[in-house]
């Protein structure tokens, strides 16, 4: 009881004088109470606990500082494949972040508790889903990011999915649907804070035509730039790329794979793999770099309309 009177007393102390040397401190013990006998007897303690409190309070501030100075940068992988294509490109974007100093996140859908929408509209009225999962904690992430990437694999033509299952249960939980009178049309409405986020959109294809990947772009690019505010919508869809981590595999490791497949010309093919993969993985990071520096200077416009004929 005395010592948790005494410990306020010393945080007091603190917020007061938080520069004091030993002797300072010592100094000020008989203006806290204390009496000749207990400052004698407690007095090192107390230094001890001043220091303390002290540097608690400088590692809180400084946490407080960066967290809102550091842009975050928040990753969604939609592939199951931990270490797989999608992840790998999905970390050189987040080196290049990083290398502008953001804090950076990954979080794998696979390892999300969710369940999948169940249509009924609940959502609607205040963003808020009756099933109690992580969709929640997905979409206040969201919100604090400044820049976010989504990536998925192609699978059937579409991205994965996980990922689908994801995008349903936040469409309602991100944005709402109102009816302009003026314009006589609905058009949907971020409900998340307003405010800018670079928005980065992989896809990761075994086919060599880019646009298997359009599909998954439509929702993708309609979803994000839902709140990106004036943000880029930047995009790559990484074509040729099927075995597990192929692209960042050196040619000696992509010749065994195409020798393995019946290739012709294994090391001919190899090559072009390696060319074209080492600038998918350039792209990457590149881009990394741009959801930090383009974040610099917000616009200020709000750009929370999109068209019309949103989901809600
Ligand atoms: C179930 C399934 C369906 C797939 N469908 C397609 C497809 O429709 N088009 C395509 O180009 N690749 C398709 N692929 C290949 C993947 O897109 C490719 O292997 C990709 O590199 C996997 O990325 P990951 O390593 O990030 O999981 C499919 C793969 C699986 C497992």
């Amino acid at each position: 009881m005395l010592m948790s009177r005494l410990e306020i007393m010393i945080e007091n102390l603190v917020n007061e004088n938080p520069e004091l040397n030993e002797e300072q401190f010592r100094g000020h013990l008989g203006g806290l109470g204390l009496n000749a006998g207990m400052a004698e007897e407690l007095g090192d303690s107390l230094w001890d606990l001043y220091q303390i409190i002290r540097e608690r309070k400088k590692e809180a501030k400084a946490l407080k500082e960066e967290e809102t100075v550091r842009p975050k940068v928040l990753a969604i992988v939609g592939s199951f494949r931990k270490g797989g294509n999608t992840d790998l490109i999905i970390d050189r974007v987040l080196s290049g972040a990083a290398s502008k100093d953001a804090r950076t996140e990954k979080i794998y859908v696979d390892d999300l508790r969710l369940g999948s929408c169940q249509g009924c509209y609940e959502c609607k009225p205040e963003g808020v889903c009756k099933q109690q999962d992580d969709v929640l904690k997905i979409r206040n992430k969201i919100e604090e990011a400044d820049g976010v990437i989504v990536g998925s694999p192609i699978y059937g033509n579409y991205m994965t999915g996980q990922l689908k299952m994801l995008l349903d249960r936040l469409m309602g939980v991100l944005n709402k649907r109102v009816f302009v009178p003026g314009e006589k049309k609905f058009t949907s409405v971020t409900r998340l804070a307003q405010k800018r986020r670079n928005i980065f959109i992989v896809l990761v294809a075994g086919a060599p035509n880019e646009d298997c990947g359009d599909d998954a772009l439509k929702l993708l690019r309609r979803m994000t730039g839902s709140f990106a505010n004036g943000g880029f919508v930047e995009e790559l869809v990484a074509t040729g790329i099927t075995a597990y981590g192929a692209v960042a595999m050196d040619e000696d490791q992509l010749a065994g794979v195409a020798k393995a497949a019946g290739v012709p010309n294994p090391e001919e093919a190899a090559g072009r793999a390696r060319s074209r993969n080492l600038d998918i993985l350039e792209k990457a990071h590149r881009i990394g770099i741009k959801i930090v520096e383009e974040n610099e200077n917000y616009p200020t416009e709000r750009q929370d309309r999109l068209d019309s004929d949103g989901y809600f």
